[in-house]
């Protein structure tokens, strides 16, 4: 035998040894792993819901691509039910994960189940969502956030004629009227995206370009919990009746999701806006949005929501392995930014992602020709 399949044969002995008799059946992590192979390691990979696209997109690329590299992976929805996150978590832990890739539903709410996977040193990614409020989170992997919320405003200015998708001044002075919409409180990307938003809509509030009929202009107003399409379509439902029903006419609607941006489009549609022409008093409102879900980018496909913005899961996901196969192999994954996300109790190191703004020409050269969506699934609002 060789030094280096002794050493091999060795490492994988220990790190039996120690899934065997260790603390639960907990996995090692760290550099109890660094010498095992990927097969004998197992990802615990933890999603918040199945019932967005976008989730399950991310589930689909972080398992394959983690299984193409060799690992096992266990892979858990959650219904978006704190509880069952929770549980989930605790079973990978007691199961002997390796390692924990963690999409949180509330970022608060695991501290517990962080505890349990330091104690029996696994190291755990937060995935696009920050999880807060512990010292136990090791790497956060995400997209530039703030970016994403600038994105949503300049995409907004666009949709209304005030901009346009270069930056320059479009043909349009408004004033416009416009509502906002933020995400999940409990999400910190919605603090991120809404306050990437603000940066370029304030300006335009405060001298008038913009007005917002309703008058509600904070995130805590503007909120919606856990991202719910339907709770989205209600507040737009009572948007409108609270301050359009005099004939005040809606302009353009600031969305942080496509689900969302769905909501409030079901809802504009009831109450008589659209088809999307501009010869119309009741033209729809410019809608953003986020993710580039399939039912979205029909949407934009067919003119009825304005923008998205692409996030590429692949992208992601890869970033996720990348790191993960760091932290087995007991080394530090790569950082570029250090400084932005706090967590209540530590900066913590972080792989960012660029994002990018869709209009309809853009479908096809960003989404179609890139391979993340098919011509006839842009057709259908269906993916296969
Ligand atoms: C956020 C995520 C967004 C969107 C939203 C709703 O955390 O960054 O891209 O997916 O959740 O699922």
């Amino acid at each position: 035998m060789s030094n280096k399949l002794k050493l091999t044969a060795l490492g994988a002995a220990l790190a039996f040894g120690l899934t065997a008799c260790g603390g639960g059946g907990a996995g090692s992590g760290g550099s109890d792993t660094a010498d095992a192979a990927p097969e004998d390691l197992s990802i615990g990979v933890s999603m918040p819901t199945q019932t967005s696209e976008r989730w399950i997109a991310d589930g689909d690329a972080v398992q394959s691509q983690l299984e193409d590299a060799g690992y096992q992976v266990d892979l858990q929805f959650a219904n978006d039910d704190i509880p069952t996150q929770s549980q989930q978590i605790d079973q990978m832990i007691t199961e002997g994960a390796d390692l924990l890739i963690i999409a949180a539903i509330d970022g608060t709410a695991l501290s517990g189940q962080l505890q349990a996977a330091a104690d029996a040193n696994i190291p755990v990614i937060s995935y696009d969502r920050l999880i807060r409020d512990t010292e136990n989170v090791d790497f956060y992997v995400t997209f530039d956030n703030f970016a994403v919320g600038e994105a949503q405003a300049n995409a907004l200015l666009v949709g209304l004629g005030l901009q346009n998708a270069d930056g320059s001044a479009g043909t349009e002075t408004g004033p416009f009227n416009i509502e906002l919409f933020a995400g999940s409180l409990d999400d910190n990307n919605a603090f991120f995206f809404f306050d990437g938003a603000m940066s370029v809509l304030q300006p335009l509030l405060d001298d008038g370009t913009l007005v917002i009929p309703s008058g509600q202009n904070t995130i805590e107003q503007a909120a919606t919990l856990r991202w719910q399409q339907e709770t989205a379509q209600s507040r737009m439902e009572t948007l409108l009746t609270g301050s359009y029903n005099d004939g005040t006419v809606l302009d353009g609607v600031l969305s942080p999701y496509d689900g969302i941006s769905r909501g409030i489009i079901t809802a504009l549609q009831n109450a008589g806006y659209g088809p999307n022409l501009d010869s119309t008093p009741q033209a729809l409102p410019a809608v953003t949005g986020q993710d580039a879900e399939i039912a979205s980018v029909a949407l934009i496909d067919q003119g009825v929501q304005s923008s998205t913005i692409f996030k590429d899961t692949r992208n992601l996901a890869e970033q996720a392995v990348t790191a993960a196969t760091a932290f087995l192999q007991d080394e530090e994954p790569e950082a570029n930014d250090t400084e932005t996300y706090d967590n209540g109790v530590k900066v913590v190191p972080s792989y960012l992602l660029p994002v990018e703004t869709v209009y309809a020409d853009d479908i096809q050269s960003v989404l179609v020709d890139s391979g993340y969506y098919t011509e006839a699934e842009v057709q259908s609002g269906q993916s296969d």
